[in-house]
């Protein structure tokens, strides 16, 4: 697996209904990254 540990990443579209960007920023969390998540919908 991949180590972003000491990074910085951010998710747009975070919020995706289809679960997309949810999983995208669960992976990057798993592999130690400091996540920012963002979309327009709350
Ligand atoms: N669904 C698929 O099968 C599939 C396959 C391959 C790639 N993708 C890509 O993955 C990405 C997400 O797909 P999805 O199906 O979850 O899309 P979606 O349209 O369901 O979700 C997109 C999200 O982005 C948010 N958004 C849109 N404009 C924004 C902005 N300017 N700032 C912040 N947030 C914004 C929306 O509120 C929404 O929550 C897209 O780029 C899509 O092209 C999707």
């Amino acid at each position: 697996m991949f180590d972003f540990k000491d990074q910085v990443v951010i998710v747009t579209g975070s919020g995706s209904k289809r679960g997309i960007g949810r999983g995208i920023a669960n992976m990057f969390a798993e592999a130690g990254a400091q996540v920012i998540i963002a979309d327009m919908n709350e």
